[in-house]
């Protein structure tokens, strides 16, 4: 039998299971260690992004599409036959601005189009009532506009019947993967103030391979 590479890499990976993982916003901080570690751990990759010419990283297991994180037809079609979605998708506008909530429904819309029930959604600390000091003055004030579209877009794809995550980082740094980070479930572990996106992206990718989190909001720090 003719064996093609992807074949004697699943076996060589037979210990672990391969996913085949869509990444939203894999031109950012987070989404390019996503693409970075994915590839590492051996998955097949789409990488779903508005300006392809961002990636720089070239491999057989990587396939890169040029998309509308808007449009629900194109979503669906290149969301479908993938194991989960990963989306560290995220406006940097603190203005008024609705964007976050519709890719939330949009992004719901197209998973359930495409049949994929997994997603993984990069969200906020501020969102979490128990946020420091700091947070607390920066919600009212500095993100008073971000913090209900966000709120938003969380939302929309937990109404949905998926098997959703999502994540709430507080201040993200591009500090080194560490692996010493915390999670809590349903709050910001005590005292947390900082992760580094390459900890927040090893989260979403350990998340993917062993789902310990569904239908959770979970927080995230050092
Ligand atoms: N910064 C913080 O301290 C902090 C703290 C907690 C949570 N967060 C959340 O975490 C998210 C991810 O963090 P990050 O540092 O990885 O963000 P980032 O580097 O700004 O990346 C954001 C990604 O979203 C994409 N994007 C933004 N607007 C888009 C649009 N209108 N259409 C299509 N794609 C769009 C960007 O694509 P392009 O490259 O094409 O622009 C990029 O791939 C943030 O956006 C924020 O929501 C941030």
């Amino acid at each position: 039998m003719q064996r093609n590479v992807w074949q004697s890499e699943i076996e060589f990976n037979e210990e672990r299971k391969i996913m085949r993982l869509i990444i939203l916003g894999a031109t950012g901080g987070i989404g390019q260690h996503l693409l970075q570690m994915g590839l590492e751990r051996g998955h097949q990759l789409t990488a779903y992004v508005r300006s392809p010419n961002k990636i720089s990283e070239q491999h057989h297991r990587l396939n890169i599409v040029s998309g509308d994180l808007f449009n629900a037809g194109a979503m669906a079609r290149s969301i479908t036959g993938h194991d989960a979605v990963l989306s560290a998708f995220g406006p940097t506008t603190i203005r008024t601005t609705t964007l976050r909530r519709e890719f939330g429904r949009t992004l719901a819309t197209a998973m359930h189009e495409s049949g994929v029930r997994r997603v993984q959604l990069v969200s906020a600390a501020f969102l979490f009532s128990k946020i420091g000091m700091f947070g607390a003055l920066l919600k009212p004030t500095l993100f008073r506009f971000m913090a209900p579209d966000m709120a938003a877009m969380e939302r929309e794809i937990m109404k949905v019947e998926l098997e959703w995550t999502i994540l709430r980082p507080p201040r993200l740094t591009n500090g080194p993967l560490t692996r010493s980070y915390r999670v809590a479930d349903g709050e910001l572990p005590p005292s947390g103030n900082v992760i580094s996106r390459a900890d927040v992206a090893e989260f979403m990718i350990n998340e993917a391979e062993t789902p310990a989190h569904i239908r959770r909001i979970v927080g995230l720090a050092r």
